[in-house]
């Protein structure tokens, strides 16, 4: 009877269909909500027009309050789907419990997970602080293994989900001058690719992504602008961002985004010798 009285109308347009009358809230086709932490630039603000443009809900995770705002109006805008804005610091010990707490607090259920958010500093190690060490494995380990143990959880109870993690190239090398950085990265590419055999028999999948250098903020905030990685050129992150889509869409484990950067992934299997991988890799820093 209630629904007699409430004129329902529905209006479709390319992607999404409105309720009106029924309610305000604007809904999606698919409905589902991808997070993407370090969303605010780089390869994350990519990742979220791309997930943007297919038609899902996203939650934008960075420290830049503004810029994740700016960037949820123009998708709203564009895209007519929903966006929320959680500002945070992801390099505090606590971050992945607090962002866990707030999602549940909107009332949001997440269902693919983007742990791109990630930094790294070039040159020797004895010069690294230790609070930046500190940082640097936060962000790049701790935070990403909490967030997908969290988050995964809920996957497990639905038996649905997707969880994204951003490695890098040079994971599969041991690299003097970014040593700490790369050993991390080297344990988000062994840690997802376990997750991906131990979730085999599920709906759930786990994939990691592996970029070479990207034009973004990363190498100024890594002070490698003068260091030779970047010599050989670098790719645009919306190209990243879109092969890493449709990488985990595939449910691929490992993503490389090209030729260059899976032949670069190869160097490790192909030169036995660890000493000298490690001495060329020494001389390409
Ligand atoms: N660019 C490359 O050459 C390259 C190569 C291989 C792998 N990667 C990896 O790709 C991922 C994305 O990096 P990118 O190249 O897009 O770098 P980017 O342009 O510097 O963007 C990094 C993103 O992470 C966020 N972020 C940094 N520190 C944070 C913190 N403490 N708390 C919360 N968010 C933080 C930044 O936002 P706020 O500053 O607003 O917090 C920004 O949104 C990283 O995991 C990186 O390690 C990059």
């Amino acid at each position: 009877m209630l629904l007699k009285k409430i004129s329902i109308n529905f209006c479709y347009s390319n992607k999404f269909v409105y309720f009106r009358g029924l309610t305000n809230t604007k809904l999606n086709k698919n409905m589902e909500t991808v997070l993407i932490t370090g969303a605010s630039g780089g390869i994350g603000k990519e990742f979220a027009q791309v997930f943007a443009s297919k038609g899902y809900n996203i939650v934008l995770v960075a420290r830049s309050e503004d810029k994740l705002k700016s960037i949820a109006k123009e998708l709203e805008t564009k895209y007519s789907n929903k966006v929320e804005v959680l500002p945070q610091d992801l390099s505090q010990a606590d971050s992945a419990s607090k962002i866990y707490s707030e999602v549940k607090n909107r009332g949001i259920a997440i269902d693919i997970l983007i742990n791109n958010a990630g930094f790294g500093k070039f040159g020797y190690f004895t010069d690294l602080g230790l609070e930046e060490m500190t940082e640097i494995l936060n962000i790049n380990i701790t935070t990403v293994t909490q967030l997908t143990s969290l988050f995964l959880k809920d996957m497990k109870e639905g038996n649905s989900g997707k969880i994204l993690n951003i490695a890098s190239t040079g994971a599969v090398l041991s690299l003097p001058k970014l040593a700490v950085y790369a050993s991390a990265k080297s344990y988000i590419l062994h840690f997802t690719e376990a997750l991906h055999y131990e979730l085999k028999d599920t709906n759930i999948t786990a994939s990691v992504l592996c970029p070479g250098p990207t034009e973004t903020g990363f190498i100024k905030r890594a002070e490698a602008e003068n260091s030779n990685i970047i010599k050989g050129g670098m790719v645009s992150p919306k190209l990243v961002a879109e092969i890493g889509y449709k990488g985990l869409m595939r449910n691929k484990m490992t993503i490389t985004a090209g030729f260059k950067d899976k032949l670069f992934m190869m160097l490790g299997t192909l030169i036995p010798s660890r000493r000298l991988l490690t001495a060329m890799a020494g001389r390409l820093m």
